[in-house]
C-alpha cells in the first residue's frame, strides 16, 4: 500500500486497517504517507527500522523485486527525499542489478500539473536526484505512488511513474483550483503483472 492508510495516524485505525488487509490472506507491504506516522505504522506491521527513521526496505516478491522508499516529511504534508534515503536506495538497487523492480513510494515523484497537489508534492530538487538514481539503475521497470488520489501517469528518467487511486476518496482534475476538491469517482487499486519480463501495470476501480 503506498501510504497514507490512516487518517489520523491513530492506532485503532492501523488495527483495523491490519484486520481488514488480514482478510485478503496474502502478505502486506506498506509504507508511509503524510498522514501516516513512521513508528506506529512500525509497530503494527512489524517493518524494519530504528525508531523515528524513515521506513523503506526491499521485498522479493517471486521474480519481481519491490523496493519500498519512504518520501514523507514528518509533520507536514510535502515530501522529500534526503540524500540519505537516496544513498541508501542506490545501494539497496545497486545490490540487485538484475531483478525487474517496481519502486514505490508516497508522493509522486514528477510534477502533477495541479497547483494544490504540487505545493505539497515533492520538491524539484528531490525529484531530479531521484531521477539521477534511477539513471544508473535500469532494472526499475516503474515508480508507483499515492497521494493524490486519482490515477495519473508521467515519466522520470524514462520509467514510467503511475499515481493509482485512492482505497478511500478520490479528488478532482482541477488545472485551476488552489484547493483540493474530492470528486464523486470510485475507489481503486492498482494491478501490476510481471509476464515474461514485462511489467504490465492495470488499475481496477472498485465500484
Ligand atoms: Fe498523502
Amino acid at each position: 500500500m503506498s501510504g497514507d492508510l490512516a487518517d489520523n495516524a491513530a492506532h485503532g485505525e492501523y488495527e483495523l486497517v491490519r484486520q481488514l488487509l488480514e482478510q485478503l490472506g496474502v502478505p502486506v507491504y506498506v509504507l508511509p504517507g503524510n498522514h501516516d506516522h513512521r513508528d506506529k505504522l512500525r509497530r503494527h506491521f512489524d517493518l524494519p527500522g530504528a525508531i523515528g527513521t524513515p521506513v523503506q526496505y526491499a521485498a522479493d516478491l517471486g521474480p519481481l523485486r519491490l523496493v519500498a522508499l519512504d518520501s514523507t516529511r514528518p509533520g507536514e504534508d510535502r515530501g522529500e527525499l534526503d540524500a540519505d534515503r537516496l544513498s541508501w536506495l542506490d545501494a539497496e538497487l545497486a545490490g540487485a542489478p538484475d531483478r525487474p523492480t517496481l519502486l514505490a513510494l508516497h508522493h509522486p515523484p514528477v510534477s502533477t500539473g495541479i497547483a494544490a497537489w504540487d505545493e505539497i508534492g515533492l520538491p524539484v530538487a528531490d525529484r531530479r536526484a531521484l531521477g539521477d538514481v534511477l539513471e544508473r539503475h535500469r532494472q526499475v521497470r516503474r515508480v508507483v505512488a499515492g497521494h493524490v488520489h486519482r490515477t495519473m501517469t508521467a515519466e522520470l528518467a524514462g520509467r514510467a511513474v503511475l499515481a493509482v487511486p485512492s482505497t478511500y476518496v478520490q479528488t478532482r482534475l482541477s488545472f485551476n483550483s488552489d484547493e483540493i476538491e474530492t470528486a464523486a469517482e470510485p475507489p481503486g487499486f492498482a494491478v501490476h503483472a510481471l509476464v515474461a519480463g514485462e511489467l504490465a501495470s492495470h488499475v481496477q476501480p472498485v465500484t
